[in-house]
């Protein structure tokens, strides 16, 4: 199949990309780099021996998105073009619900007109707020806390309401639980900018010396040891689970955790990492951080049952790669 994908030399996306070519679809990316690298495009060629099409487009911006469409015959698209940090969302919101919605309705609505029916889509673990934990498909979506949230919530809201009304498309949800680690190469990975946001690039920063120690957020919530659980899960069994869901989805909308099933607090990652890569990593109990939950992760049971697919990688894998991507950035 030729794939469009937005946001596709992102961290997500361009893992997802290693994964379409070496399951020989081609590949389009659209991405207006605001949070990655054109770099990015030829370490794609240099891991896979193919290169992606890449246009630089601001996905909210329609004319370029069906010039784009207009010029290429597009079988499917997975959606990944977005702004992800929770904590920004809160201080930015209007930013937030413009480009994550406006993309969502822009990249649908070029499907519709051009008769693409086969329709990807980035959400996240966070649409289920503080419900009990595992996450099933299924719950309610009923305590999101903050903006970054509902801009998934809503875009699963329009993606549905469309398929509703549109018998040949084919929706898959995509619920993200902590996608963590690299590509085995070593060659792409997590680039955040300024001071990551997230537990597993803080550490590899840590480790090498570019942080003096980690701030761990809460050291009394009800779990194994008082800090936060999480799902984490390897980014290229993200990225495969993404080929499942293209390959497999059948008509009508589909909603699916992508996570392991397995809860890991912030101390158990840091022993795993410094067992995996045998290093020290320092590190400090402080207070909790607002908007975070004790606890999240995924019953999986449906996307291994309807789509064939479950994560593979163990967490020492995931410390081992996003430390060997963060040595040789
Ligand atoms: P990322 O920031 O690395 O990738 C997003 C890409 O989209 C970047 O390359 C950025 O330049 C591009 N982009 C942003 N707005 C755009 C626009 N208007 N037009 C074109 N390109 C645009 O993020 P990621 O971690 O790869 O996340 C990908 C998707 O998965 C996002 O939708 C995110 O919300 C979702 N998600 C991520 C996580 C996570 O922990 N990383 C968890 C759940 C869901
Ligand atoms: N944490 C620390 N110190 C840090 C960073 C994080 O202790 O410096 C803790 C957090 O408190 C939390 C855990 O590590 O307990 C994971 O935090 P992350 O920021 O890595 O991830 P979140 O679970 O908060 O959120 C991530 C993405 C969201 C996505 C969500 C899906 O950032 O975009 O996973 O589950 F929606």
């Amino acid at each position: 199949m030729n794939i469009l994908v937005t946001g596709g030399t992102g961290y997500i996306g361009s893992h997802t990309c290693v994964a379409l070519i070496a399951a020989n679809h081609d590949v389009i990316i659209a991405d207006n780099l605001s949070n990655s690298k054109i770099e990015t495009v030829d370490r794609i060629e240099r891991i896979t021996g193919k290169r992606a099409l890449f246009y630089k487009i601001d996905v909210t911006d329609a004319a370029s998105v069906r010039s784009l469409f207009s010029s290429h015959s597009i079988d499917g698209v997975i959606h990944f073009a977005g702004l992800k940090a929770i904590s920004e969302s809160t201080r930015i919101p209007l930013e937030y619900y413009f480009n994550n919605v406006v993309s969502t309705i822009v990249v649908a609505g070029a499907c519709l007109e051009y008769g693409v029916d086969r329709f990807v889509f980035s959400s996240s673990a966070t649409v289920y707020g503080d419900n009990e934990v595992p996450f099933v498909e299924t719950m309610e979506l009923l305590s999101v806390t903050n903006p970054y949230g509902e801009t998934k919530v809503m875009s699963e809201k329009i993606l549905t309401d469309i398929a509703v009304t549109n018998s040949a498309w084919s929706v898959a949800l995509l619920r993200y639980f902590n996608p963590i680690g690299a590509h085995e190469s070593g060659l792409i990975g997590e680039l955040p900018g300024g001071v990551p946001d997230n537990l597993m690039p803080y550490i590899t920063q840590v480790a090498k010396g570019k942080l003096d120690k980690l701030r761990v957020f809460g050291g009394d919530y009800p779990t194994v040891d008082g800090t936060g659980v999480r799902d984490y899960i390897h980014v290229m069994d993200l990225a495969k689970g993404h080929i499942a869901a293209l390959e497999k989805l059948p008509e009508g909308v589909h909603v699916f955790n992508l996570g392991t099933g397995q809860g890991t607090s912030v101390l158990e990652l840091v022993q795993a990492f410094e067992k995996a890569n045998n290093l020290k990593i320092p590190y400090e109990i402080v207070e909790r951080r607002p908007g975070d939950i004790a606890k999240s992760y995924a019953d999986t049971k449906k996307a291994g049952i309807e789509l064939g697919w479950k994560a593979e990688r163990s967490i020492l894998d995931m410390c081992r790669d996003a430390w060997r991507f963060e040595k040789s950035y």
